[in-house]
């Protein structure tokens, strides 16, 4: 945000609350460069954190009520006693903070009141995590505001926890984490099941190269229960092989395991999984290498994969991906959590405006609405 929008923020803030904010705290989106539905088999993702943040003003109040509100809703601030603040008492966008609140103190930190006021330019619903967002910059605002000196991952672990206990949605803890702990030009390469991590140098522009995304603004009505199907399935799945998650099949044990297994459906989902796992590693192997050109193929391979055995594409994601392989594109896939939402695409530098072009001509033609195309660059997690 410019020192201008700060300014902005700021002084909105002051209109609705009737002072000044203590401070100003801000925190990123993020799209998933590989590793999709692995987090929640303790497997491997490697997401980067996008320029788009949610980006908060908050003020300590001492009564013991969190007053929020947000540019994007722009309806009076919806206010909550924290007295009350049992799962399901609130609704509406409102539930990410007052979740963050609860998960809070369900972790035993004392967190009282606040005034928040948010401004977010992370497309909401595109698969790029505007929620985590939200969930991680009210986690550090309140943080800092109550000395409760928690670190990155606590940041995460707090933000999974309101997203999953409070909200209801039976996500991994990929996207809070990209949210918090990504670096300004790298990909975090990250075990999500003990959350060791390393950062991976990603300049694309040094390369020649660049990383479109591509926002369908679609989102298929079906999504929320897919997701947590998607995820019973993985837990049948790592439950007939004996194994605590999916993580622990290696891939070079990958076709005995899948003859263990009698449901199809089952098994192309442990299929996906473990394929998958295997292709963060192969990609970290090519960038360490310095070969990041070569990763193309393997977000080609990854998109077959959570369209066929993972089922969790859709025409838009999958036209997205096609018109840009004809266009030219070295490599190009879904991220996020599938069902519309965004896909990426690799390119090189001179290519991209011709690729944006086919892809949006694609769009067209096919009779969807209009994508929103954009280049990620690599920034900074949440501070
Ligand atoms: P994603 O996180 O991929 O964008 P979700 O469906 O998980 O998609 O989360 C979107 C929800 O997050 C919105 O419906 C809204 O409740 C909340 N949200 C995100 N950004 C904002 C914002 N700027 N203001 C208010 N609510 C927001
Ligand atoms: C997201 C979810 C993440 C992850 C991703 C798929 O929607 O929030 O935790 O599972 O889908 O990789």
């Amino acid at each position: 945000m410019s020192t201008e929008d700060l300014a902005a923020l700021a002084a909105g803030h002051e209109r609705l609350y009737g002072s000044a904010p203590d401070g100003i705290w801000t925190a990123p989106g993020r799209v998933n460069l590989i590793g999709e539905h692995t987090d929640y088999n303790d497997g491997f993702v490697m997401p980067l954190a996008l320029p788009h943040s949610a980006t908060a003003t908050v003020s300590r109040r001492t009564d013991g009520v969190l007053r929020v509100h947000s540019r994007e809703i722009d309806t009076p601030p919806a206010v909550i006693d924290l007295a009350d603040l049992a799962p399901g008492s609130v609704a509406g966008w409102a539930a990410y903070p007052a979740g963050v609140v609860w998960a809070l103190r369900e972790a035993g930190h004392a967190v009282g009141g606040a005034d928040l006021h948010v401004a977010s330019d992370v497309p909401v619903g595109a698969g790029l995590s505007s929620s985590a967002a939200l969930e991680v910059v009210t986690a550090l605002a309140l943080s800092e505001l109550y000395g409760l000196g928690l670190g990155r991952e606590d940041l995460a672990r707090i933000g999974q926890r309101a997203e999953n206990g409070y909200v209801g949605a039976p996500t991994g803890i990929l996207d809070q984490m990209a949210s918090a702990c990504c670096a300004e030009g790298y990909a975090l390469h990250l075990d999500t099941r003990d959350l060791s991590q390393r950062q991976i140098p990603f300049d694309l522009a040094a390369e020649g190269l660049r990383l479109l995304v591509v926002d369908t603004q679609v989102k298929h009505a079906h999504a929320d229960g897919a997701y947590g199907r998607r995820r019973a399935s993985c837990e049948a799945g790592a439950a007939a092989l004996g194994v605590r998650a999916l993580r622990d099949i290696p891939f070079a044990e990958l076709d005995a395991a899948l003859a263990r297994i009698e449901d199809a459906e089952v098994r192309r989902r442990v299929r996906h999984v473990v394929t998958e796992n295997h292709r963060v590693e192969r990609v970290v192997a090519l960038l360490d290498a310095g070969r990041v050109r070569d990763i193309g193929p393997l977000l080609v391979e990854g998109h077959i994969s959570l369209r066929d055995d993972f089922e969790v594409s859709c025409p838009e994601l999958d036209l997205a991906v096609e018109a840009s392989a004809s266009a030219g594109a070295l490599g190009a896939r879904m991220t996020g959590g599938g069902f519309g939402g965004s896909a990426i695409v690799l390119v090189e530098e001179d290519t991209a405006e011709a690729i944006g072009k086919a892809v949006a001509d694609a769009f067209a033609v096919a009779g969807h609405t209009a994508p929103r195309i954009f280049t990620a660059i690599p920034s900074p997690g949440a501070r």
